[in-house]
Parts: structure tokens; sequence; C-alpha cells
């Protein structure tokens, strides 16, 4: 069950366009048998109505086909280096580690791209749009055109959803190389939203800086080790001249900072980047003990991924799309989308006619 309160009344929302993004998370090369199980759908419970929002809080239901696998059988004791298996077994006092690995497993990120969905047709509304792409897979980097130049349904087409054509075959060769070797593969991935007014976050309180927010979000999906604003993982090298986006007569030419200042959006388009790790479920087993006897063994292994780089951009982008509609909301605030529309046009009439990116 997914809840999800703070939407306005008015918001027209659809289960096509949830089941869209969750079908978006589903794809991708080096995806596991686990896709294969079912197809992701967000039943509308509560909170629509004739297609519009009620401004209740939305429930949503997501069938789960793959719990009736593991009711009974099935025990798991060879916990596996990586993944929650041993802090979740010690934490709990579990000698059955399918408990927290079930628990733990990124089929919770189904909820969160169906949050997100909602989140994304509420930003839309005020023209707010969001995009993901794969910046490397294990060895394989790409070199994508400038982001205003990026062909969105391109990046869709792609099986392992990059922007640089050239790369594509790599990287489904980086994958290939990786599960014939029984090993898996991490990478890069960019998330973007465009049309982010001015404004959101805040320069006075740690917790609502923005880009600390999203960066909380986005490190916060399953296997997710870095993540940085705009270009943050380049500036060592760089001198303040060369990495400030210089303001003229309101514009902005570069958007290295990715669309944040002082905790607040810039006006520029926002970009995160963050590095998945490689999966930990290796078919080629790493060393480990048994939880019960404390003798060494190879750990478990069970049907898995061997690269999820391309999903992890559509969860991204649920994150991203979380936060950006809670600052939003709460900057502009309104019980129903005409309200929040004149409290956001109200606004946009001072600062927005000011601001260009080019
Ligand atoms: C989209 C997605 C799919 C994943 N698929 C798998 C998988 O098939 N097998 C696996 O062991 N880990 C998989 N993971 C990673 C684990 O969920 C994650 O490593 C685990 O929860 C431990 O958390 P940590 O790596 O953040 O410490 C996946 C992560 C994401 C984001």
């Amino acid at each position: 069950m997914v809840i999800v309160e703070g939407v306005p009344a008015y918001l027209y929302l659809d289960e096509e366009y949830i089941a869209h993004h969750l079908g978006r998370r589903q794809r991708g090369y080096g995806r596991g048998g686990r896709q294969q199980i079912e197809r992701d759908h967000a039943h509308i419970q509560t909170g629509v109505r004739h297609g519009y929002t009620l401004g209740s809080p939305i429930g949503m239901l997501i069938e789960n086909r793959d719990w009736v696998n593991w009711q009974e059988a099935m025990a798991v004791d060879r916990i596996r280096p990586g993944h929650a298996d041993l802090p979740g077994a010690m934490k709990y006092g579990f000698h059955d580690v399918r408990n927290s690995l079930e628990r733990a497993s990124a089929r919770e990120t189904a909820a969160r791209v169906a949050a997100g969905a909602v989140a994304m047709k509420l930003l839309e509304e005020f023209g707010i749009k969001l995009h993901s792409h794969v910046l490397s897979i294990g060895r394989v980097k790409a070199n994508p055109p400038d982001q205003g130049a990026i062909d969105w349904d391109a990046v869709e087409e792609s099986p392992v959803h990059c922007a640089d054509s050239d790369v594509a075959d790599q990287m489904m060769a980086e994958v290939d190389a990786a599960r014939e070797a029984g090993d898996t593969v991490g990478g890069v991935v960019e998330v973007i939203a465009e049309g982010v007014p001015i404004g959101l976050g805040s320069h006075v309180h740690w917790d609502r800086k923005i880009d600390a927010k999203i960066s909380q979000a986005l490190m916060s999906i399953n296997a997710v080790k870095a993540v940085s604003i705009g270009e943050g993982w380049d500036l060592l090298d760089r001198w303040g001249s060369e990495f400030q986006d210089v303001i003229e007569p309101w514009q902005r030419k570069t958007n290295r900072a990715g669309g944040t200042e002082g905790g607040m959006t810039s006006g520029t388009p926002l970009v995160a980047r963050f590095v998945i790790k490689p999966i930990a479920t290796l078919h080629n087993p790493l060393p480990s003990v048994d939880l019960d006897t404390g003798e060494p063994v190879q750990a478990h292994f069970e049907r898995s991924d061997v690269c999820q780089a391309p999903p992890a951009g559509v969860i991204g982008e649920a994150m991203m799309a979380l936060v950006l509609a809670d600052a939003f909301m709460e900057k502009f605030g309104g019980d129903s989308i005409p309200e929040t529309k004149r409290n956001f046009e109200g606004y946009q009439a001072t600062v927005g006619p000011r601001l260009r990116y080019s």
C-alpha cells in the first residue's frame, strides 16, 4: 500500500499514467527474472474521484505476486556481503535472512515510483518535467550531448537508458561480460528536473536545503553509494572562476552548480548524479559464513539483476519529484490546483520574466 499525502484537489490522475512509470522501472538491460513475474500496476483505492484528486490522502495498492513463493521454505542462512542480510539478522535476531532480504529488496522501489508519479503529475501542472539517463556502466562511459540537446524519446528507447547512442552497445557488452563471469556491474546515473522555479528550499534551515534533501532522497535508493549535485564531483581540479555559473543580465549560460545556490533552487535545471554500486548477489558467490554455525560458506545466490543502473534512473526521478513537490507545496501551498496556480503565477509574475537559462 502506498499513501501520498499533501496533494491538492483537482489534479487529474489516472492509473495509466502511474503504470507508465512503473513499467519504465521494470525495463532495462541487465535486469533479472524478477521482472518477468508481473507487470506492476498501482490500483488507486482512495483520494481520487471521477479522475480528480480530492485533497485527501491518495492510497494505491501494488500487488506482489512473488510473495507466495517465500511463505514457508526457502530459508536463507548464507549471508551475502553487501546486502542487508547480516545487519538485518543481527538487529532483529532472525535466523532466516529471508525476512531482511525481501524487505531490503529494491522491490520496494515500485512503491516509490508510484508515489513519485503522483508528484510528477503535480509538478507537470506547473511546467516542471523530470528525466534521467545513464552516464556510465562499469568501465564504459557515455559522452552525452549538452543537457538541452538530449533526445529524451531516444533515451527511453535505449535498453541502457543512455543519451549517447554510440556507447549503448558497449554498455550492453559490459553487462554481458559481467553476467558471463558470474559477476555484476554498477554505474552512474543523472537525474534532471527542467522548469523549476527559483527559490524552492531554504538557505536558513539546514534541514530544508533543497540540495541536502535531494541528496538524502537519492542516497536512500538501494545500492546508491555517492550523490553529486551538478558537477560537484568534478570541482576538485577547478578554480572558482571555472566552476561558478556567471550571472549575466538575468541569464546563466552554464549550470555547473546543478540548479541550486544557498540551499535554494536557482532557476536553472536541477541536476543530480549518483553512483549505484554493483549488485551484491553474485552468481559466482563471494566468501561468507553460515549465520547459524559460523562456518565458512559461499554466500547465497538466487535470481538477481546483473546491472540495475537503467531502472535506477526512473527511481531517481521519483525521489527527486517527491522532494520537489514537497518544496513546491511548502512555498506555494493551496488546497486545490486553481488556488496553488494563483499563488504560483503571482510569484512568477515577480521573478519569472527576469530569469533565463540558455
Ligand atoms: C532497481 C534496483 C534493483 C536491484 N536489484 C537487485 C538484485 O536483483 N539483487 C541484489 O542483490 N540487489 C539488488 N539491488 C540492490 C539491493 O537492493 C541493495 O544492495 C540492498 O538493499 C543493500 O543496500 P545497500 O547496497 O544500499 O547497502 C537493486 C537495487 C536497485 C535500485
